[in-house]
């Protein structure tokens, strides 16, 4: 008879995860790019130094004013938004905004957007030597821009350029941040890891559009958008399980990486609730990102750290690396 090991509620699990490079979170819950902008106003209602990472909000070479109003609209169970990365640019980001996050003592990681390969390469190498920057994400998969954004995050050549454009210009840990708006996640996956990546994170928002009736045009002043929340959670969660069965067969130098993915997965969309983070984390995901779900409770981000201990302790899991991609090895019902 197997007895049954009895965890008490105070065992310490380890949390921890590590990104690549040295990047290791203390935990593997983090912001969602451009969901927070750059913390001043999250701080005033949650300790940011609990969380894993800190994402910033996309950064661009140049000032951005983003698109014309109406650039946001609520959806069942989501949100459209077309911000169109408005930001200060660089030069202020590093001046005037990370100092703030780097005194906190949370892991920075900054999220770029560029043109061109060039402007990515420009600003990784801006940020290589900036205090307190922990690691780059590369949003290649912004729905909401002319140019750059998802023409790279389409396209696994140009995705690839752009990664190994950034890779030889600094040594920081490089996520790359991966569209669902592709046929094939796992195309993309591969491409961005053999280029140089270090881990990728998904999904960005899914293309989408509301029209008004009445007025008979798109809400958005854009017309498009990309729609995040609780609504595209169950097509995020299957992203997440098809890019970790394609890392599953490649490791950083492209070779056979065996049956389990050596490339750290960030997963996200429509997180609210320790639960839903555990759906990621069991598909693939060794951390994962809280975005929409903060605008209707800032302290979500915290309760979905707390809720993973919580569960690890009552399944008797010690490493919360134990629980990453397990779904795939317990086959289907
Ligand atoms: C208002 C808004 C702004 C966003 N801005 C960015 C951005 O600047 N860079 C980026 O990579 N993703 C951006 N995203 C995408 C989120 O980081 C995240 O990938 C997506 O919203 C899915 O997660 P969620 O459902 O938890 O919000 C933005 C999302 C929203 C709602």
């Amino acid at each position: 008879m197997r007895r049954r090991r009895s965890i008490s509620l105070a065992s310490p699990v380890d949390l921890s995860v590590d990104l690549g490079r040295g990047l290791i979170l203390a935990n593997p819950v983090m912001t969602a790019s451009g969901t927070c902008g750059y913390g001043e106003e999250l701080a005033r209602f949650i300790d940011l130094r609990q969380l894993g990472a800190f994402v910033v909000k996309g950064t661009t070479l140049h000032p951005r004013v983003g698109n014309p109003p109406p650039r946001l609209v609520e959806t069942p169970a989501g949100v459209l938004n077309s911000i169109g990365l408005q930001n200060p640019g660089i030069d202020r980001v590093i001046a005037e905004k990370i100092p703030f996050l780097a005194r906190l003592g949370v892991p920075v990681i900054v999220n770029i957007a560029g043109d061109t390969p060039a402007e990515y390469g420009e600003l990784a190498a801006r940020l290589d030597k900036v205090s307190g920057v922990a690691g780059i994400e590369l949003n290649i998969s912004c729905p909401n821009v002319e140019k750059g954004g998802m023409l790279f995050g389409a396209d696994p050549q140009l995705a690839a350029e752009v990664v190994a454009t950034v890779r030889q210009v600094t040594r920081l840990p490089v996520i790359v941040k991966l569209s669902p708006n592709v046929t094939d996640i796992g195309i993309m996956a591969r491409a961005v890891v053999q280029a140089g990546a270090d881990a990728v994170s998904l999904v960005n928002t899914y293309t989408g559009m509301v029209i008004d009736v009445e007025r008979r045009r798109p809400v958005l002043a854009r017309g498009v958008g990309g729609l995040s929340g609780p609504a595209i959670r169950p097509l995020a969660v299957y992203q997440v399980w098809q890019a970790y069965r394609a890392l599953s067969d490649t490791d950083r130098e492209g070779g056979g990486g065996g049956e389990r993915s050596k490339v750290p997965i960030i997963g996200m969309g429509g997180i609210t609730s320790a639960r839903d983070a555990l759906e990621f984390i069991l598909a693939g995901a060794s951390a994962v990102a809280v975005g929409t779900a903060t605008f209707v409770r800032p302290v979500t981000v915290l309760e979905v750290v707390s809720g993973i201990r919580e569960y690890c302790q009552r399944h008797g899991i010690r490493s919360l690396r134990q629980l990453v991609g397990a779904a795939h090895r317990e086959g289907l019902a």
